[in-house]
């Protein structure tokens, strides 16, 4: 692991005209540097460098980062990959940090696990290939489903003789520890004895990203109804079924390249598909998509087609699952298989051209295709097809992130044509779940947390449990709620930019903001962004001093990913200070302290409306005098506290 010290060394050097000049001919243009995209065909440039910001952008394709990011991006390189890159640029020395002894423990366990397999993969192999009986049962085996013999080398197959235990016996033989042994799924005790788990069984390897075995899928040879049909590895320290997709060392070029990723259920549709010729797939091994697994499709490529058998299993492993999906903005095909073939079956059937063919023609929209198997099913039945309706609302209200506003738009017309309803009607009913989804989160934050308001008497003003929102209902309403996003990522950006800037005489801008903010902490929207806030305090309280750099160069790339967005090209405050100010236009610079005034009173001014709320619904319900005149006072206190905060803000941010 590089020390902090080191990364803050590096980080202070980079020069991301430098860096990403290297890889892409830019030109200045103003402030900016312009050069053609790096990420997409283009004849004429958009993609923009700011050597200010740190940042770059593409407005042709929209990706956008920072000199890391593009480094990951671009030559697919890890985060840590990246810095040890720009290290070795800038000469800077790394200095290791120390790694706690569980974490060194941990390491220890996983190297020995790789080697291990490592050793199990060539054993399993040279089984297949040269023993009489890998040779006798295995490769014949193989030979008659059609695989040839460079494509069992590539994927590195391999076959676990019928014999309780030769494996075992070879691994203990060369030193393997049995612990280890145990913990990889090679080998079980029974009785004491070592036996092999993997038994008269073809062995598939399991391969990371980088191609190191973690683990193996061992297929049945003779059917056989009390036997599974596949074994696969135990959960370990490298096998982590939740972030594994088979086949993706072998794919990732050609996804990246094709930009598309094809993904199947089993590992013989994977290596069937390579021997025809078509390496831009991956296999999920039967079970619906786990974030993880969208991530690192996600880090190739937006496009993603699922090729599934007909069958209504298949089905309905495809569909689950890709909800998620929208929400990490790929974009999703789906291919049904007719004829209860699968896609190892119906390559072989066809032939490789037939299958691209096919999958290119067949290809249907996800959120489409649902809708079209919702709207069979309902027939004519009107209750279900306001279900359906209601269903397929909710499914694009997942699609919220601001850059995909034009799609979801699209998906909007597309779905209340199929539907024939009328198009602002879903418009309205898809705004309503995207209320309700926030105003959940809302709720779950807010219960989650103490009452951060208290009255004079101590008694807290917070309702048990989750409130229920009382859903805003008309379009003003989702305007608001993108103006409250604005302004907590305004306080965001004010944290990063000015945070160190002084206050007052004995305070900076930070210790105003982070005091401040905790009064309405737990409404803040976007938990990401109380993530960065959560991070710049720990930081900030142990002496460290935050800079912008700090997070857009964060390891996690989610919070990178933000703090790119939020210091973005185009990204202005909603704020009209500006205007107020007459004569000289002052900077945003200049004025950080309005800035900052303003952008938290605005979010201040929305906690005090929420306890208002609050307050009156609890009026509402049957109380004895005295608690009446409690919630009466509260009343009062809050109007008062809205008065006083209006008064020192100037009407500059309300409406
Ligand atoms: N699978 C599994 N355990 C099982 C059955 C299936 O882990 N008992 C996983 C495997 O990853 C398998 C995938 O689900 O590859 C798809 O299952 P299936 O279609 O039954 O297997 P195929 O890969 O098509 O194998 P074959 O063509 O040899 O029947
Ligand atoms: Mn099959």
């Amino acid at each position: 692991m590089i020390s902090q010290q080191t990364i803050q060394q590096i980080l202070s050097r980079i020069d991301i005209i430098e860096v990403v000049g290297g890889f892409v001919r830019l030109k200045k243009r103003g402030t900016n540097y312009l050069g053609l995209c790096p990420f997409h065909n283009e004849k004429s440039p958009s993609f923009t460098v700011s050597p200010v910001k740190e940042i770059y952008k593409c407005f042709g394709c929209g990706r956008s980062g920072n000199t890391i990011s593009f480094l990951m991006e671009h030559e697919k390189y890890s985060y840590a990959e990246a810095l040890r890159w720009l290290a070795a640029k800038y000469n800077v020395e790394i200095e290791e940090k120390e790694q706690s002894p569980e974490v060194r423990q941990q390491q220890q366990v996983a190297d020995s696990l790789y080697i291990l397999n490592g050793f199990a993969q060539k054993w399993f192999h040279d089984t297949l290939l040269s023993s009489e009986e890998g040779q006798d049962i295995g490769l014949s085996y193989l030979r008659e489903r059609g695989f040839n013999d460079d494509i069992i080398r590539k994927f590195q197959l391999g076959y676990s003789p019928e014999q309780r235990d030769a494996f075992a016996r070879a691994a203990l033989a060369a030193q393997y520890n049995l612990e280890y042994l145990q913990k990889s799924g090679l080998v079980v005790v029974r009785d004491e004895r070592p036996l092999d788990n993997y038994r008269g069984r073809i062995i598939f390897p399991i391969h990371s990203q980088t191609g190191k075995t973690i683990g193996f899928g061992a297929r049945i040879i003779k059917s056989n109804d009390r036997a599974p049909k596949y074994i696969n590895t135990p959960e370990n320290e490298i096998y982590i079924k939740s972030k594994i997709l088979y086949g993706s060392w072998l794919a990732r070029q050609a996804i990246d390249k094709q930009d598309e990723c094809l993904l199947v259920e089993g590992y013989t549709d994977v290596v069937s598909l390579h021997q025809a010729g078509v390496e831009n797939v991956v296999a999920s091994g039967g079970t619906s998509l786990t974030v993880d697994q969208l991530r690192l499709i996600k880090k190739y490529t937006n496009h993603l087609t699922i090729i599934y058998d007909g069958d209504g299993a298949g089905i309905k492993a495809a569909l689950r699952g890709l909800d998620m999906a929208l929400e990490e903005s790929l974009d999703v095909k789906l291919v049904l298989i007719p004829d209860r073939e699968d896609p190892d079956s119906y390559v072989r059937k066809v032939g490789a051209a037939a299958f691209r063919e096919f999958v290119a023609t067949a290809k249907k929209d996800f959120i489409l295709f649902q809708l079209e198997v919702a709207l069979k099913d309902a027939a004519g039945d009107t209750t279900k097809r306001a279900e359906v309706v209601n269903q397929v609302a909710e499914t694009i209200a997942r699609i919220n992130k601001a850059e995909d506003f034009t799609k979801r738009q699209d998906y909007i017309r597309q779905c209340s044509e199929i539907l024939r309803i009328e198009e602002t009607g879903l418009h309205a009913l898809v705004n309503k779940f995207i209320r309700e989804r926030i105003a959940k989160q809302e709720s779950k934050a807010a219960s989650a947390s103490t009452p951060s308001f208290q009255q004079t008497d101590g008694m807290s003003l917070q309702q048990e449990g989750a409130p229920e929102m009382p859903g805003p209902d008309d379009e003003d309403s989702i305007n608001l709620l993108f103006k409250h996003e604005q302004n907590e990522r305004g306080m965001i950006r004010s944290l990063l930019d000015f945070g160190l800037r002084p206050w007052d005489e004995n305070t900076s801008v930070a210790d105003y903001i982070l005091a401040e903010s905790s009064d309405f902490y737990d409404l803040i929207d976007n938990r990401r962004l109380v993530k960065i806030l959560d991070i710049y305090k720990a930081w900030y309280e142990e002496g460290l001093e935050p800079t912008v750099k700090n997070f857009l160069y964060h390891e996690d790339q989610e919070l990178s990913t933000l703090a790119v967005s939020i210091m973005d090209f185009h990204h202005e405050l909603s704020l009209n200070w500006k205007e107020h100010f007459e004569g000289k236009i002052a900077t945003r610079d200049d004025l950080y302290k309005e800035d900052v005034i303003s952008t938290i009173g605005y979010l201040k001014l929305r906690k005090i409306k929420r306890l208002m709320e609050e307050n009156q619904q609890d009026l509402s319900k049957p109380h004895t005098d005295e608690e009446q005149m409690v919630l009466l006072q509260t009343h009062i206190h809050l109007k008062q506290l809205e008065r006083d905060l209006l008064l020192h803000l100037g009407t500059v941010i309300i409406k």
